[in-house]
């Protein structure tokens, strides 16, 4: 008999005569004459109840079916007298492997510090379930969102020899052993510095040149040692880019992404965001519900910078022009102030990378911030400079090495055009739609400062 997964099982219109499922025990709870196991098997938050009667096949093991056992039970999928319309009336059960008392999963109620000391076991618990399977969901939404929009994915390369951001946070990649002498990089695997991708961009701007729209989706790094709860060293991060574009048209589909995204949540009827409202976050879904309906505001980083001078709030950093915007200034403009999505745009030239193109003002660049409620920053990104002579001279005044970016040039040499693009945090995202605090608590494997275990 084939494996029916529990959501099925739970959603089925009809009984059914014969069933079987395999998962792991929850509870057990016996009387003299039967059993009640819970099982679930990760396909939903809901677990299944399982009647054993006492004498059915594989009962003789029913004591060693502990929390945290894998079991696969047959019999008739029945109207449940319970909280659920189905449960089960096994007429097999089957102790598949054991559990013993030193499962660290006995209790509920663990702290998220404690789980995350169990990564590996974690994703049986309710909460972790539920975020890795909303982590797929809504990447399935992403592609979803740029495919409808004949955007073609594109797989840029991991390993770089590029430093697109500039801040020269980046994890080199080496096969000389770091504890033997210096043997220079002649010896080493490229023949060259390599390091981590920190953002697929520049790679992704030669294919939208190319291809018109495109998005990457992938694995990020930043050796960036800022232990806050929502950065990581390995991100996840999506990156589209779009030829013959300007600010404008980059903040229109930035604003339209995190609606869909938003809206995606809305309609999941799995049970995990159900959860989530209820147990994570009592504001979730009508802060969703506002950023599906409500116009994201726009507002120039000169403004921004105003309206916090003028607001009398206190800032541990206060406000000044010029000034990188730090979480509390991104908070305040989005919770507090707007109390909505605000797309910061044209900041200071010097707090910025590169490739952002100048403005008419010589001060400013075409840069543009989404800030959403419960996170600040969720996106990054710019109409690019497509002026030969102008991103030239960048190069130099930052005193980057402009040999390494002859390719980059080259669009602005061969057929240049107006071109923009941004990035969205994946992590920062599957926060701001489950409500989860720590972006540790959302990655499989969270990578941070001093922390790479499993
Ligand atoms: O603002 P960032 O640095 O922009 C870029 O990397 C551009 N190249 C994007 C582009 O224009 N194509 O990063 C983009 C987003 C941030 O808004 C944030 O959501 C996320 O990536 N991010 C991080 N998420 C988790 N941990 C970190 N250390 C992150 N750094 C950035
Ligand atoms: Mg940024």
């Amino acid at each position: 008999m084939q494996r029916t997964l529990v959501k099925h099982a739970l959603a089925s219109e009809a009984p059914v005569d014969a069933i079987l499922v395999a998962g792991w025990v929850r509870t057990r709870r016996d009387s003299k004459t039967f059993s009640f196991l819970e099982i679930n098997d990760g396909s939903s938050l809901a677990s299944i109840q399982v009647v054993a009667d006492a004498g059915i096949p594989g009962y003789e093991d029913i004591a060693k079916m502990t929390t945290g056992s894998s079991v696969q039970v047959e019999g008739r999928l029945v109207e449940s007298p319970g909280k659920q319309k189905w449960e089960i009336q096994a007429t097999a059960v089957k102790l598949i492997g054991g559990s013993p008392e030193t499962y660290p999963l006995q209790k509920k109620g663990h702290s998220p510090e404690f789980l995350r000391s169990i990564a590996h076991l974690r994703p049986r618990t309710n909460l972790y379930g539920a975020v890795f399977r909303t982590r797929s969901r809504i990447a399935a939404a992403v592609h979803q969102f740029f495919l409808a929009r004949d955007f073609v994915w594109v797989h840029t390369p991991i390993i770089t020899a590029s430093d697109c951001e500039g801040a020269g946070e980046m994890f080199h990649v080496t096969t000389l052993d770091p504890l033997a002498e210096n043997k220079g990089y002649d010896k080493d695997f490229f023949g060259k510095p390599a390091n981590l991708t920190v953002s697929g961009q520049l790679e992704g701007e030669t294919f939208a040149c190319a291809l018109g729209n495109i998005y990457t989706f992938g694995p990020t790094f930043r050796a960036e040692n800022s232990n806050t709860t929502r950065h990581a060293a390995e991100f996840w991060m999506i990156e589209p880019e779009m030829a013959f574009c300007d600010l404008h048209g980059d903040m229109d589909v930035a604003e339209a992404f995190i609606k869909h995204i938003a809206d995606t949540m809305l309609a999941d009827t799995s049970g995990d965001f159900d959860f989530f409202c209820k147990f994570v976050d009592k504001g979730l879904r009508e802060r969703l519900e506002a950023v599906s309906k409500q116009p994201f505001v726009r507002c120039s980083y000169t403004e921004a910078i105003d309206i916090m001078l003028k607001s009398g709030e206190k800032f541990e950093y206060p406000p000044h022009w010029g000034m990188d915007m730090q979480s509390e200034h991104e908070r305040f403009l989005t919770e507090k102030h707007f109390k909505c999505p605000v797309i910061v745009y044209d900041y200071p030239k010097e707090i910025k990378p590169f490739y952002m193109r100048l403005n008419e003002d010589g001060k400013t660049v075409t840069a543009m911030d989404v800030l959403v409620p419960g996170i600040g920053e969720i996106i990054g990104g710019s109409q690019r400079e497509e002026r030969l002579d102008i991103l030239e001279g960048n190069i130099e005044r930052l005193g980057m090495d402009k040999e390494t970016y002859y390719w980059y040039n080259d669009l602005r040499r061969y057929g240049t055009v107006p071109h923009a693009g941004f990035g969205v945090g994946f992590e920062r995202l599957i926060m701001f739609v489950t409500g989860v605090q720590n972006i540790r608590d959302v990655l499989p494997y969270p990578r941070t400062p001093r922390n790479c275990e499993f």
